[in-house]
């Protein structure tokens, strides 16, 4: 059987810090530069969420799409829509929201809802020329 990929795009807007709370104000802009700003700024985050496997015999499809958009609706874009991500969204309470954090936290929303027989890949854009993918390795 032909193992096709499935995507389906979605977008969120949401403000961060990039941060280390044991480390001085110096430091952190030293490193995070001005992402470290401690009034936080945004970001319109674009997502590309991809399922691989086989079509199914009966409905022709991979994956269908609408429960997919549903999926997505639900575990992120409720969850990380105009949010601050630092202080609303508990996975972050501890964890710097690096573009590469955020596809992990993603990745792994989505993950538990998606049988194991199809595989996962996340892209995220944080900006239209800067993105990140995981899929779980
Ligand atoms: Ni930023």
């Amino acid at each position: 059987m032909p193992r096709v990929t499935v995507h389906r795009k979605a977008h969120f807007n949401a403000a961060h810090r990039l941060y280390r709370k044991d480390w001085s104000d110096e430091k952190n802009f030293e490193v995070f530069n001005k992402c470290s700003n401690p009034n936080y700024h945004g970001h319109n985050y674009e997502l590309i969420v991809s399922l691989t496997g086989e079509i199914d015999k009966e409905t022709g499809y991979v994956y269908d799409l609408g429960k997919l958009k549903k999926l997505i609706k639900i575990e992120i874009e409720e969850v990380f829509d105009h949010k601050n991500l630092n202080l609303e969204v508990p996975e972050f309470k501890d964890l710097n929201p690096t573009a590469e954090n955020i596809v992990v936290v993603i990745y792994n929303k989505l993950r538990k809802h998606i049988s194991l027989s199809l595989d996962l890949e996340v892209r995220l854009y944080e900006t239209p020329r800067n993105f990140v993918t995981y899929s779980g390795n």
